[in-house]
């Protein structure tokens, strides 16, 4: 265990045998599910662990409070990944207070029908409340929707900590080999939070106003170096802005043509010398990345073929995986295929028709079967536009 301030130390797990996060999302270098004690005259204990780690979490909780007994477990999100132990924590320690807010207790229990918990072992808050352990003083601040509606951080007035629970959090456990931040947060902020933008907006206008050394998230590493660079990003995530100069081509294709098609379109925006072309496969790789890049760059192409009358089904998929989160503010090329009735680049379209501030290329790319003479120059027209704004 580690500590995170002279009085707040880790207590979280690491999880390799974890398939699948929150049942979707691929997880190679496994998952973290963090869980921290802040030691004061009063012991509070921020959060628990997913449902298999439970003795590893009380083994670590009762090492750390040396065989003291906690006095809160303060519960900041009632996802079971996080509140699968609140049982097991309430039983092992009898006297311990379970803090949340009207709403953790509503989830509580319907999370724990069989579990009746006596009323004077839970301390309901109010957005702004706080509590004193003695030298910390600790601030509730509702996040309601940064994911589900009982989410609140909590503030350490003391030692300047914000615990911000699933916020600027990421995938990946924490005993492996160092990675860049930016990647899975962003997999994971996108997946997860990402149609939440203003409720992300409106905690982190809370957030402005307080003097923040560290941040303690529930999933990934602490940050305590270079805040502005994590707070700055969630900013512009939120606000559905534009991270990085580039373009999105994400396709679909049966026998290859509009596979051609996009990589094409790829060798001309390099060859314009677009900063960066970030191309997918949205049948063979992890759509949760496509809905990254997606979301990272200002420009998108997509290119499917007609299926059905309709559109490929993995490129129906990823379009519902954007216009659901409130994809916006971008600029969009279509490709479309089909042998007989092509119609893919019509359906594409009106699937964004309720997404704000897109604008669509003027050149389509509409593929009869095989790429003609006439396709080739629109994919460069296409690739032209795309550079030109
Ligand atoms: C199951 C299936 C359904 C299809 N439905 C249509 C269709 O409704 N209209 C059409 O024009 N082409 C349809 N096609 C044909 C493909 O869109 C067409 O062959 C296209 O060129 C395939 O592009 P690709 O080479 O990138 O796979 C269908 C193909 C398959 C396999």
């Amino acid at each position: 265990m580690t500590n995170i301030t002279a009085d707040i130390r880790y207590v979280g797990v690491n999880d390799h045998e974890l398939d699948l996060f929150e049942g979707q999302y691929i997880v190679p270098e496994g998952m973290a599910y963090n869980s921290y004690v802040i030691l004061d005259e009063k012991t509070a204990v921020m959060d628990s662990v997913e449902v298999k780690f439970g003795e590893a979490w009380l083994q670590q909780l009762r090492e750390v409070l040396g065989g003291k007994s906690p006095d809160y477990l303060i519960i900041q999100h009632m996802e079971p990944d996080h509140s699968a132990n609140i049982r097991t924590f309430a039983e092992a320690f009898p006297d311990a207070v379970l803090v949340g807010n009207a709403k953790t207790f509503a989830m509580f229990g319907q999370f724990f029908p069989h579990f009746d918990l006596p009323d004077s072992r839970k301390k309901i808050v109010k957005d702004g409340e706080t509590l004193s352990l003695g030298r910390h003083e600790l601030r509730f601040l509702f996040a309601p929707m940064v994911h589900w509606p009982e989410v609140m951080f909590t503030y350490d007035k003391t030692d300047k900590v914000l615990f911000s629970a699933d916020a600027f959090g990421k995938f990946g456990a924490l005993d492996t080999a160092e990675e860049d931040w930016v990647c899975e947060a962003r997999r994971y902020y996108f997946g997860i939070v990402g149609k939440y933008g203003m409720q992300v907006q409106n905690v982190l206008k809370k957030a402005k106003a307080l003097d923040i050394q560290t941040i303690c998230p529930l999933h990934g590493p602490v940050l305590n170096e270079n805040l502005p660079y994590y707070l700055d990003l969630y900013n512009t995530w939120s606000s559905y802005g534009v991270e990085s100069e580039g373009v999105c081509i994400a396709y679909t294709s049966v026998y290859g043509h509009t596979k051609e098609a996009a990589e094409l379109l790829e060798k001309a925006l390099i060859a314009s010398g677009c900063p960066k072309v970030a191309i997918t496969d949205l049948a063979r790789e992890d759509m949760a990345e496509a809905v990254e890049d997606a979301f990272r760059y200002g420009k998108l192409v997509l290119a499917t073929t007609t299926y059905n009358a309709d559109i490929f089904p993995f490129m129906k998929h990823f379009i519902d995986d954007l216009t659901e989160r409130g994809y916006q503010n971008r600029k969009i090329g279509l490709i479309e295929n089909g042998t007989w009735a092509p119609m893919a680049a019509k359906v594409m379209k009106g699937m964004f028709e309720k997404s704000k501030n897109i604008t669509f290329a003027e050149t389509v790319v509409s593929i009869k079967s095989a790429l003609t003479q006439q396709n080739r120059e629109q994919i460069a027209a296409l690739a032209d536009e795309m550079m030109a704004s």
